[in-house]
This record gives C-alpha cells, sequence and structure tokens, in this order.
C-alpha cells in the first residue's frame, strides 16, 4: 500500500523499530484474523506547527467497543486502548513527517485459540503510522458488487474485526476486474449498504440520503460528521433510509465518506455516469470537511481536532 515501510511502529506500549514488530505465523491473529482496528487520519496543519486527529477519542471508543462486542477480555482491552491514546502522540511525533498520516491503532489476540476469558489469551496492540499526503480528488469510479456485505448474524458490520475485512476482498477484485475503483457492496436485503472502507450517500432533490445503521453499514465517524456538517453548517436536510439499487442511479449526486476517502464524488456506477461528479453539495461539504480538518475553519466541536503539537526538539549537548 505504501512505497516504504515507515522505520518506527508503536508496539506493545513502546516505540519499536518496525521490523522488530512480529508475531508468529501461527498465532490466532495471523491465522483467524482476529484483531480489531481503527484508521485514523492525522492532518498537518502548517499555520499551527501542529498534527490534528480528527475524532481519536471516538475512533478509541469504537476500538474497544469492537474488542468487547467480538469478546475479547474487557479490562485487558481497556488498559491497551488507553496506552493507544499515549501511543498516537508519541508515534507522530516519532515520525516527525510534516505531512498528513494515515495511521491504524490495533488490538489483536497473540495466543488462545478462540479464547476469550482473560487467562485464556495473550493480547497485543500496535499503532502503524504512514505518510499520506497525496489526497484522492478524481470522482471514483464504481460497481455494484456480485457480493453480499455480511448480515449482523454473521459478523456484524458494527465491527472492525480484520478478519470481517476478507468479505471485501472479492468485491475489490471484482472492481479491479471491471477496471473501476471501488465496489458498493448491497446487504442482504438487496439494498445499498457501502463499500468497504466508505459511507455511501445520494442528494436527491436538495435532501442528502444515506443508509441507516441497520442496512449493514459502520457506524462511520466521518459519516457522522458529514450528517452534521451538511444539516448545521450547509442546511442540507439529511435522512437515514434504505436505498434500492436503482436509485444510485437517479441521484442528482453522490458521494463516499470515510477516514481514507475523506469526502470523493462518484462518478460513474457500473459505467453509467453520474448526473455530475463532483456536484454541487458534495464539493461544498468537502471543501468544508478539509477545510477544518486543516485548521482553515472551526470544527463542529471541541473534540474533533485531538491537537498534537511537533515535539519540541531537546538542545543538544
Ligand atoms: C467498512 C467500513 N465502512 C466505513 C468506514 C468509514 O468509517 P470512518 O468514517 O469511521 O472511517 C470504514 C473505515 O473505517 C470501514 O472500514
Amino acid at each position: 500500500m505504501y512505497e516504504r515501510d515507515p522505520e518506527l511502529i508503536w508496539w506493545n506500549g513502546r516505540l519499536t523499530a518496525w521490523d522488530d514488530a512480529r508475531v508468529h505465523v501461527t498465532s490466532e491473529v495471523a491465522t483467524r484474523g482476529t484483531n480489531v482496528f481503527e484508521g485514523l487520519r492525522a492532518y498537518w496543519q502548517p499555520g499551527r506547527r501542529r498534527h490534528a486527529v480528527v475524532y481519536l477519542r471516538r475512533h478509541l471508543a469504537r476500538l474497544e467497543q469492537s474488542a468487547r462486542l467480538i469478546r475479547f477480555p474487557a479490562d485487558e482491552s481497556a488498559a491497551l486502548v488507553k496506552e493507544l491514546l499515549d501511543g498516537v502522540p508519541r508515534l507522530i511525533q516519532a515520525l516527525n513527517h510534516q505531512g498528513d498520516l494515515y495511521l491504524r491503532p490495533t488490538l489483536y489476540i497473540e495466543e488462545g485459540r478462540y479464547g476469550w476469558r482473560p487467562g485464556q489469551v495473550r493480547l497485543g496492540s500496535y499503532i502503524a503510522g504512514y505518510p499520506t499526503d497525496a489526497r484522492s480528488e478524481a470522482p471514483m469510479s464504481c460497481i455494484v458488487s456480485s457480493w453480499r456485505r455480511t448480515s449482523d448474524l454473521a459478523v456484524s458490520p458494527l465491527v472492525k474485526v480484520g478478519a470481517a475485512y476478507q468479505a471485501f476482498r472479492l468485491p475489490r477484485i471484482e472492481a479491479a476486474l471491471a477496471g473501476a475503483d471501488e465496489a458498493i457492496l448491497l446487504n442482504a436485503g438487496d439494498t445499498v449498504a457501502e463499500t468497504g472502507g466508505a459511507a455511501v450517500f445520494l442528494l436527491r432533490g436538495g435532501t442528502a440520503v444515506t443508509p441507516p445503521l441497520a442496512d449493514g453499514v459502520l457506524d462511520g465517524i466521518t459519516r457522522g460528521v458529514v450528517i452534521d456538517l451538511l444539516r448545521s453548517r450547509l442546511g442540507v436536510p439529511v435522512v437515514e433510509r434504505s436505498v434500492p439499487r436503482t436509485e444510485l442511479h437517479l441521484a442528482d449526486e453522490a458521494f463516499v465518506c470515510g477516514t481514507l476517502d475523506e469526502i470523493r464524488a462518484i462518478g460513474s456506477i457500473d459505467g453509467l455516469p453520474a448526473n455530475a461528479a463532483p456536484g454541487p453539495v458534495t464539493t461544498a461539504v468537502r471543501e468544508l470537511y478539509l477545510a477544518i480538518c486543516t485548521g482553515r475553519e472551526d470544527p463542529p466541536d471541541q473534540e474533533m481536532l485531538y491537537p498534537i503539537p511537533v515535539e519540541r526538539l531537546r538542545p543538544s549537548r
């Protein structure tokens, strides 16, 4: 995914050389993908000479929630999440990159086959951080995948567990083989769910429409911000309701949103061009979101941007 590995990683509570952070091939995490993770973005705010992590505490709360839902031992998970809150600024400062970063805080089970009681498992944690300065601006071409978003009764879309992301492998290959950028998945009820990394929004006659959580959608943090910005800053009403596949083509405009994709217009679906890409609402919400993240506009609340100043260089002796 990235041209070269960073030199450092936060691993089990401390900064570690990238190559030293290892688990055995037979470990529970390597065998069954037993990890819960988050994707964070730290925006570089040059004017303030600091990074700002978008909703750091909210992401870490969702991480702890994923761990609880998939039955990692609760007390140990809570302690590790607390350690990760300390690790995020430490890693960002150590990476010393004056540009945007994508960070992946993760808890995993190293030992303990299907274990869930405290004495049965050995947990580990890490945060990997990658420079991610290039911003994808062009509208995305999408397909509607022939594969389904998992049902809440299989592996719930509300839980960010690593193994669940295998459900996006074939849709992504299907999209690549069709020459498209991304796959939109339908749910078991045949209505629109989301992509493998972002929520889907349509504009219909001045109203924004997005599928509700019950339709196989992660409770996305960007989704929440976008709903709030549309309503409170841009005066665009938002409705959460099921979206039939064909309605994707009827939209005045459509976009996806997520931490990694940020806000990106959908340019075509199954080869049929969108009515507008990027449309005016997509452009407005995208510009507002990026202006907030980069410190040029006020955030909707104090929690949204977790500031991490550049570490003061110690004087050399
Ligand atoms: C399946 C899925 N949907 C949507 C999203 C977007 O969520 P967020 O805005 O919290 O990054 C993600 C990314 O975490 C995801 O993995």
